[in-house]
């Protein structure tokens, strides 16, 4: 039932809207309310995520997968210089609606299965993909980037609460307003690069107790000569 939610808040970049503003913000308002939410954390991540998009993305062509309606479409072209870019969505409501709003290719595809060769673009980027992977799927996700990388994977994400009482307030939250899977803690992302042998070159996260804005983004070195085929 929350998963059809999740495809239905999806299928349009009007659902997705609704969705952000009437059910998980108010969540978020009262979330910054927690004595444990720190503004200045939250701010520090987007100066370091700045100071990383100007180190991989001016003059590179990237690829943006789970890109849904497009907004860093314009954002990475006008503020970060990047040469090329192309959306990815499996939502076919996000990808026309995207393009009806930004002259940039969007195209409908699955982020497990990439319709692009091998090194196809300098940087392959996702914000807030992983979370609505299956988790035992998401691997192949990230082999999936790495194999059409030539650069750099840059992954933004949430990162959930390790075991204890905070992981099911938190787990209610995510699974009633947002329909969405298991967010990876701190711990188990580092170990899910590893075990697929992908290095990682960059980690950085706002703050370990916060509620709102959870947020992690890794770099990663793309995997030299494509995919294992085991893997
Ligand atoms: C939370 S939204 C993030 C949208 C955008 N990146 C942003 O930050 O505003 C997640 C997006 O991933 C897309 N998505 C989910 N599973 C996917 C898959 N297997 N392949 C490609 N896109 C997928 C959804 O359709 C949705 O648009």
């Amino acid at each position: 039932m929350f998963k059809r939610w999740d495809e239905l808040t999806h299928r349009s970049r009007k659902w997705y809207e609704f969705r952000q503003h009437y059910i998980m913000g108010p969540f978020k308002k009262i979330a910054a309310l927690t004595p444990w939410y720190d503004q200045n954390a939250y701010a520090e991540f987007l100066q370091r995520r700045d100071e990383t998009f100007r180190e991989w993305l001016p003059g590179s062509s990237v690829l943006e997968l789970g890109c849904g309606p497009g907004y860093l479409s314009a954002i990475f072209s006008a503020t970060y210089g990047t040469k090329t870019y192309v959306g990815v969505d499996y939502s076919l409501g996000m990808v026309r609606d995207a393009r009806s709003q930004y002259f940039f290719d969007f195209v409908n595809a699955d982020a497990f299965y990439l319709p692009f060769p091998d090194k196809s673009f300098d940087v392959v980027f996702s914000a807030y993909l992983f979370h609505h992977l299956p988790p035992k799927k998401r691997s192949l996700a990230l082999q999936e980037q790495a194999r059409v990388a030539r650069r750099a994977l840059i992954i933004e994400e949430t990162f959930g609460f390790e075991p204890g009482f905070w992981r099911w307030p938190y787990w209610a939250y995510y699974t009633l307003a947002d329909g969405s899977f298991y967010r990876y803690t701190l711990k188990e992302w580092p170990e899910i690069f590893r075990s697929i042998n992908i290095r990682l070159k960059k980690l950085f996260f706002t703050q370990e107790r916060t509620i709102l804005h959870r947020l992690i983004c890794m770099v990663a070195e793309p995997i030299e000569g494509g995919r294992d085929p085991v893997g």
